[in-house]
């Protein structure tokens, strides 16, 4: 099975930074049969992140983006439509925590987000939390269940330096596969140290990281962890 390591930067960085970021992950990184690295900037970077990924013959990195319109292309100023990153990322983030709270997205907004990247042929990375993940879950259509991945990501521990337990982190996830047959990653306070802890929990798909994933080299070690499994 496919471990998925997804470096999420958040609204961090700039083009200096970028390029510091990818001059470190590449002395680093290896491909591992099995293990799919997956970068994720703000969409200001996806462009360069292509170019830096043509120059190299990696089959386990792809790009994602943090989230996505819920509209199709139109009058929608400041909205970035699936069809306009089509080719460009392989998945998206939708429905992070962040999201929610900050901009008061909505089941159906994440719904409607999940709509628009499977008709562009973009795999969504959906975000669930503890509290809420069966309505969370249970507002996806039908027809879109099969096409997704989840990111089990429990509120309190994103960003606090306080990941979820492991045994927690098993129960919740076995109760996901239970209503849907998607992978599923874990997010919330992964660093280099802890990825194997929650890499080894069974039925965890892989790991969603913010922070520790800012630098270059911690994030392509991760990878290097999860080859290991
Ligand atoms: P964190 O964030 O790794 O900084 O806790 C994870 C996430 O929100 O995706």
């Amino acid at each position: 099975m496919t471990k998925y390591i997804i470096a999420n930067w958040k609204s961090n960085k700039v083009n200096e930074e970028v390029k510091e970021w990818w001059s470190e992950f590449q002395a680093v990184y290896m491909d591992h049969p099995g293990v799919e690295a997956i970068i994720a900037p703000a969409f200001v970077y996806i462009s360069t992140l292509n170019g830096f990924l043509k120059d190299k013959n990696y089959s386990g990195v792809s790009l994602a983006s943090q989230d996505i319109s819920p509209f199709p292309f139109g009058a929608y100023t400041g909205a970035v439509s699936a069809g306009m990153i089509k080719g460009l990322v392989r998945y998206a983030i939708v429905g992070h925590s962040e999201r929610r709270r900050y901009f008061h997205e909505t089941n159906q907004d994440v719904a409607n987000k999940v709509f628009q990247l499977l008709e562009a042929k973009i795999t969504p990375i959906v975000c669930v939390d503890k509290d809420y993940v069966n309505s969370q879950i249970n507002a996806i259509e039908d027809s879109a269940r099969q096409s997704i991945l989840i990111a089990y990501e429990p509120l309190e521990a994103i960003g606090s330096g306080i990941p979820e337990k492991p045994e927690e982190v098993k129960k919740v996830v076995d109760d996901i596969k239970a209503v849907i047959k998607v992978p599923v990653v874990y997010g919330g306070s992964v660093n280099k140290d802890n990825a194997a802890i929650y890499l080894n929990v069974p039925g965890v798909d892989g790991l969603l990281i913010g922070g520790a994933s800012l630098k270059g080299k911690d994030f392509a070690a991760m990878c290097q962890t999860a080859g290991a499994f």
